[in-house]
Parts: structure tokens; sequence; C-alpha cells
């Protein structure tokens, strides 16, 4: 009867510690992530290196796929910005992924995260995948 308190009482606190540790460890794109500034900025890149495939309104052409709605936010949704960032960073824009800057593609994946409906907030994302993989992407808060 004892023990089986103890152990109790065992799992209540190590469950808190979890719980302590994963609030501190993880963010998510609700969390106000990206600044407006850098999101204006990388609708401007956006506009001259992706637009002509993924279109102006990141609707996509039919060949290149959209960057925004259900479609796009179920392919990443449980991944993280950083996955992202990095999928931009080594494929984008198809013939010479170095055209972009990493900068300038942190601020493209601030406009995506922007036209997709989140939050903006104080900080920059940085152009870090490992900083990056930090941020969840999370379709519901
Ligand atoms: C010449 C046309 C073209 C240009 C320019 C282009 N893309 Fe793409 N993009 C594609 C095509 C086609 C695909 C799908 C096939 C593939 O992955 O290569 C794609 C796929 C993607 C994906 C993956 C989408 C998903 O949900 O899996 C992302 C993200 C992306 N592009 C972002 C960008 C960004 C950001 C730029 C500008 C820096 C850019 N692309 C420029 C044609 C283009």
């Amino acid at each position: 009867m004892k023990l089986r308190f103890l152990f109790g009482t065992l799992a209540v606190i190590w469950l808190a510690a979890v719980t302590q540790f994963s609030a501190e460890q993880s963010k998510s794109v609700w969390d106000g992530v990206f600044t407006t500034e850098q999101a204006d900025r990388g609708a401007a890149t956006y506009k001259t290196a992706c637009s002509e495939c993924h279109g102006q309104d990141l609707a996509g052409d039919g060949f290149a796929p959209a960057l925004s709605g259900s479609d796009f936010m179920g392919n990443w949704n449980e991944l993280s910005v950083g996955d992202l960032f990095e999928r931009i960073r080594i494929s984008m824009p198809p013939s010479g992924p170095s055209a972009v800057t990493p900068a300038q593609k942190a601020d493209i994946v601030a406009h995506l995260m922007n036209s997709n409906k989140f939050p903006a907030g104080t900080a920059e994302l940085e152009p870090k995948t490992e900083v990056l993989k930090g941020i969840k992407i999370e379709l519901k808060k």
C-alpha cells in the first residue's frame, strides 16, 4: 500500500518535470516567431524568385504546388519551420538554390507563415536550420 503511494507520487513528479521541460523546449508557429517587417521583405523576394511558379497569391500553377492553404499546411503539419526552411534552402528555386541567400529564405518563410495566418511577433526567424527546428508547424493551436 505504502509502496504504491510512493510510486504514484514519483510518477506525478516525473510527469510534472517532463511537462515543464517540453514547455521550455518547444515553440510553435503560434508563438509569434517572425516580424511583420520580415514577412514584408520576404514577400518582395518571393515575388522575384518564386512567384513565377508558385503564383503571386501562393496558389501554385498546377505544376508547382500551392504554398498556402490546407494542402500545403497538411504537408507540413507536425513538422518544423526548420524542415520547411531546409527544403527551400536545398532545392528552391530549382534552377539554382544559391541564387537566393539563406537570410532571404528565412524572410520568405516568414512571408509563408504570415500568408498562412500565423501571428507575427517581435523577433525574426533566424536563417539557422537548427534554431528553426525548434519551432513546430501546427495547423491548430
Ligand atoms: C521554376 C519553378 C519554381 C520556382 C522558381 C520555385 N519553385 Fe518551389 N517548387 C516547384 C516545383 C515544381 C515543386 C514541386 C516539385 C519539387 O519539389 O521539386 C516545388 C516545391 C516547393 C516546395 C515544397 C512544397 C510542399 O508542400 O511540399 C516549397 C516549400 C517551395 N517549392 C518553395 C519555393 C520557394 C520559397 C521559391 C523561391 C525561393 C520557389 N519554391 C521557387 C517549382 C518552383
